[in-house]
């Protein structure tokens, strides 16, 4: 597979990010794109077969299901972006019922060059397809996407699992906005969005009884040490998650067993932690079907047809960019 690499600044900005986060006054804070080093992509591969987490399954499920019409429903010929591909095992459904019918470009962008890799082994099989991978965030890959656009084609993009609750709720809009921007009238996205559910089944999810969404949220702190020099030491942090009624989302947090300082060389900082206080480091918004709909309504897209999972509570909805 051909792969567009980033540049090679990344420690730098790795540590200004570090510093940004944990210097700022009230709620410390890691940005949530932290979690995908190597270790923490094999992590999450886990979490999505924990029997607590339905989330993966569902949208492999849906995918697998509809694929035919899901394609059908695009017609032409159309040159697919994916958006955090992860392994691409999911993908794999979509991808095959496009090359039954034609010579299909699969472009997946990912800031994880692991997963990058993993990903291209998953899916280089499949009959008809090329696959350029571009280790980029979101939107800087998918400007390079679509400048390969051949004339005639239609760009599908595909934002699938649960990225979008990722982002707060304007932040969403915002997000899918500037995709709408990239894109021309006609083009579609496949959005993944995991719906609301009980407390109890969200707590599970979140906070699995093996401890693996633990270990996946404390390995940002280990890729600190790793990466940065710092000398966090894991066993004085604990994993929490916490339901926010208002927000309608989990909240992640790695809560400091008792008050400790940590040194950050890297970062030239070095951080206080009181007992009890938390590091921020993603939140999973969960929605409703209808939100899903004005949401993307307000971004600029129309919402062609929504398919939702018996079993958990998750939907695929196609969009067409108008
Ligand atoms: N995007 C996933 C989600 O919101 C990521 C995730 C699952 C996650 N478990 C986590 C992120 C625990 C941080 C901590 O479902």
């Amino acid at each position: 597979m051909l792969v567009h690499a980033i540049p090679t600044n990344a420690t730098q900005e790795f540590a200004a990010d570090v510093l940004a986060g944990l210097t700022r006054p009230g709620q410390k804070e890691l940005p949530s794109k932290y979690l995908y080093d190597n270790v923490g992509s094999a992590l999450f591969e886990v979490i999505s077969h924990l029997p607590e987490y339905g989330l993966t399954r569902a949208d492999e499920r849906l995918l697998r299901r509809h694929a035919d019409e899901i394609v059908d429903r695009l017609g032409g010929p159309v040159a697919v972006a994916e958006l955090g591909s992860g392994s691409g095992k999911k993908t794999r459904w979509l991808l095959e019922a496009f090359c039954r019918r034609q010579q299909t470009s699969y472009y997946p962008v990912e800031i994880s060059r692991s997963a990058l890799v993993m990903c291209e082994r998953e899916l280089r099989d499949i009959d008809a397809i090329s696959i350029v991978g571009f280790e980029r965030e979101y939107l800087d890959g998918l400007l390079e996407v679509a400048a390969y656009r051949k004339s005639g084609q239609r760009l599908f993009v595909l934002f699938l699992g649960s990225t979008i609750g990722n982002f707060d709720r304007p932040a969403g809009v915002k997000f899918l906005a500037e995709v709408r921007r990239i894109l021309e009238p006609g083009d579609c996205m496949l959005l993944g969005t995991d719906l609301e559910k009980s407390t109890a089944q969200l707590l599970a999810a979140y906070d699995d009884e093996l401890g693996v969404t633990a270990a996946f949220n404390l390995n940002l702190l280990a890729r600190v040490n790793r990466e940065l020099g710092a000398d966090f030491d894991l066993r004085e942090f604990a994993h929490l998650a916490t339901i926010n009624r208002e927000a309608r989302s989990v909240e992640m947090h790695l809560l400091s067993k008792r008050r400790q300082t940590v040194s950050i060389p890297a970062a030239e900082v070095v951080v206080e932690f009181l007992e009890g206080e938390t590091i921020w480091t993603e939140s999973s918004h969960k929605y409703s079907i209808d939100e899903v709909v004005e949401t993307t309504r307000q971004a600029g897209f129309r919402c062609e047809a929504q398919w939702i999972d018996e079993e958990w509570p998750f939907a695929e909805n196609l969009l067409v960019a108008e």
